[in-house]
């Protein structure tokens, strides 16, 4: 009979792993009432699986690299303020609903951040996006600023910050600087990202405690190349072939 089913999706083994992974998440959201971390769905996980993985070849890491980002962004744009906005349906009733009250425009932290974009303008259509390009002195990891290019009433819109990876937090905190001093307010900031480091969500909240993190995944921690472990590797290299 109908009651005896338990779909594939609900058989007790995929939800163990999710109930671990939302542990970790819980202690962290606790302490930092700002972070936002992604239901961590045995979908999502999945496919962070996929791309966690050394053996994944380009194609389908973008594939599904594309896949996760896409859903992060729609969990970003929950973040945004709100109105109450009322309409009438053809059924001639009137209908009390919400409506997106603030400008945005996107950021993108160049390399990696780029591969977020299209995930972006594919939900917010039109939406102008500013670059600005870091890059961590692969000797150093020493966080360098090269390029600036952002919208120009970038101070009067809620900034959707893209970078796919939180390691130690230097050019996120970075990024977030040249963000200040084009007078964005850091209430207007939210930093959407693929996967954190601990000590990088450590760092930007214990300078930036009033921005905004959206998160796929927490890792364990940093290599003594301030790799993020385990991790994905490098982004870049992965998501644009360069590696
Ligand atoms: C990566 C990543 C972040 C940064 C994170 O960029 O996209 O911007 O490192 O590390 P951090 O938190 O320790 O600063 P990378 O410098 O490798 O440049 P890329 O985008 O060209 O790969
Ligand atoms: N940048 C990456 O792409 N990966 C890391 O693990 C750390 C920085
Ligand atoms: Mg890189």
């Amino acid at each position: 009979a109908a009651s005896g089913y338990t779909p594939a999706s609900r058989r007790d083994t995929r939800y163990d792993c999710v109930a671990t992974e939302e542990r970790k998440c819980s202690a962290l959201r606790k302490k930092y009432p700002n972070l936002r971390v992604m239901n961590q769905t045995a979908q999502l996980r999945a496919m962070l699986t996929i791309i966690r993985d050394r053996e994944t070849r380009k194609e389908e890491f973008v594939f599904y690299a594309d896949r996760i980002i896409r859903l992060l962004i729609e969990e970003a744009l929950n973040e945004l303020p709100f109105t109450i906005k009322t309409v009438t349906t053809p059924t001639d009733l009137v209908y009390e609903g919400v409506g997106f009250s603030e400008r945005i425009c996107g950021v993108s932290v160049v390399r990696a951040g780029e591969s977020m974009e299209k995930g972006l303008t594919a939900v917010c259509r039109g939406i102008r996006i500013g670059k600005i390009l870091i890059q961590r002195d692969e000797e150093t990891t020493e966080a360098v600023l090269f390029y600036c290019k952002l919208p120009r009433d970038i101070n009067e819109r809620f900034v959707l910050l893209l970078d796919p990876m939180l390691a130690s937090g230097g050019s996120i905190c970075k990024a977030i600087s040249v963000l200040v001093d084009h007078g964005v307010a850091l209430e207007k900031i939210i930093f959407v990202n693929l996967v954190a480091a601990p000590e990088g969500l450590q760092q930007v909240f214990s300078i930036y405690p009033k921005i905004k993190i959206v998160c796929a995944a927490i890792d364990e921690g940093l290599n003594e190349m301030k790799f993020i472990v385990p991790g994905i590797g490098d982004f870049g290299d992965r998501y644009f072939g360069t590696n």
